[in-house]
């Protein structure tokens, strides 16, 4: 099929970061049949790391609090990861993929970035993903789920060390179809990840004998009055609500949750970006019993984690979170592989990322599948408060 008719079956959106996806290979003179195939490594000395974060959007305090944890590590290891002294190279995700595509393509078409880290939303790494896979670049994902990434759309050169959205919204789903009697009602925000949460949510959900009451999905990024869908949910008999929202959007939406009379009497649940970090200091009180499915909390019981959460209050004056971890899990695993591997070209890292064995992290040892997603454990947390803050405890530990 030509590019131009390949192009027309796309919708619009996708059609237009594809667009500029040849273009930026194009720049780079890695298009269509002259790959370059060397991946464009160097042999020795230092090495550029892009870091693609959200800086701006709803969701920029989670790209705060990636950078808090990619330097962290490198902090603690001497600017250096495999024994390479490190450059960051920073760029903006901003709110999409609108902004988060060109930005990403940049750090490698003109910052000639050895590897890129980061992207938080779901959009804007389906949007990279062909950039990366055909240029040959490496590409370790710190947030972003979306399913295809590491499953139909998986790539040699794209690693992650996050999640993926199914299956972190799943895991919670057996839980509430135990303890709620009656229909829970399903709300997210209407993009990619949103989608996908509530797919793997619902079918786990359903398999175990819970009943849907109803599923909304809100403009993303735009919504900041939740009251009317909140007013439909009272409207539609709900026994409880699960929800995902994540930085802004989840701390409007918990606190209005509140303001409407809903909490105390329609128990929340949703993945656990509902209530983390940031999100959790602003939500306060309102975020009271919301249960959330996890794979990390400053709560977890470890050594590791215990060091991490010190190290990172130190540094940071204030406790990490899941995106935190993250990041400094994806420095962690870039340390071993620039260590193992025999020059920094993308093939040869790809080659050592493929043996690189358990990675020992503040949410508790994990490592590759096959896919290049992660295998770990995930955790039921109720928010508490504790010596007066608010934590998300652990109260148990999911598939
Ligand atoms: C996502 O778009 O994949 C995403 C964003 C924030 C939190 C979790 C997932």
């Amino acid at each position: 099929m030509g590019i131009l008719s390949a192009l027309s079956r796309l919708p619009r959106p996708t059609r237009a970061v594809t667009v500029l996806t040849a273009a930026a290979l194009a720049l780079a003179g890695c298009g269509g049949s002259s790959l370059n195939q060397s991946g464009g490594g160097q042999s020795g000395g230092d090495v550029k790391v892009g870091l693609l974060l959200p800086l701006s959007g709803v969701y920029a305090p989670l790209g705060q609090e990636m950078r808090a944890g990619f330097q962290l590590y490198l902090d603690q290891h001497g600017g250096k990861l495999g024994g390479r002294t490190i450059k960051v190279v920073t760029a903006d995700e901003g709110g999409g993929p609108q902004t988060g595509v060109p930005a990403g393509q940049k750090l490698v078409t003109q910052d000639q970035a050895t590897v890129v880290v980061g992207v938080v939303n779901s959009a804007t790494a389906l949007g990279l993903r062909d950039f990366f896979d055909e240029s040959k670049k490496l590409l370790v994902i710190a947030n972003a789920g979306a399913d295809a990434i590491t499953g139909a759309r998986k790539s040699d050169y794209i690693w992650r060390t996050s999640f993926s959205n199914g299956a972190v919204a799943a895991t919670l789903g057996p839980e509430v179809a135990k303890e709620v009697k009656g229909k829970v009602y399903l709300i997210a925000p209407d993009y990619a990840a949103g989608k996908e949460m509530v797919a793997g949510f619902r079918k786990s959900f359903e398999a175990a004998g819970g009943e849907v009451a109803g599923e909304k999905f809100t403009p993303f990024g735009t919504t900041q009055d939740f009251q009317p869908y909140l007013s439909t949910i009272r409207g539609s008999g709900a026994k409880a609500v699960w929800s995902f929202y994540s930085g802004a959007e989840a701390v409007g939406f918990v606190k209005q949750y509140k303001e409407f009379g809903l909490a105390g009497k329609t128990p929340l649940y949703g993945p656990g970006f509902l209530t983390e970090g940031g999100v959790l200091d602003a939500q306060g009180r309102d975020a009271i019993k919301v249960k959330t499915s996890l794979h990390y909390s400053t709560e977890l019981d470890n050594p590791r984690n215990k060091e991490f959460v010190a190290a990172y209050r130190a540094k940071v004056g204030k406790p990490p979170t899941v995106f935190s971890v993250q990041a400094y899990d994806a420095a962690a695993v870039l340390d071993k592989a620039l260590a193992k591997a025999s020059d920094t070209s993308a093939p040869e890292l790809v080659k050592a990322l493929n043996g690189i064995g358990p990675i020992d992290s503040p949410r508790g040892q994990w490592s590759f599948g096959a896919d290049h997603n992660v295998r770990q454990q995930y955790y039921l947390r109720e928010v508490k408060s504790s010596g007066g803050t608010f934590v998300n405890a652990i109260t148990g530990e999911l598939g």
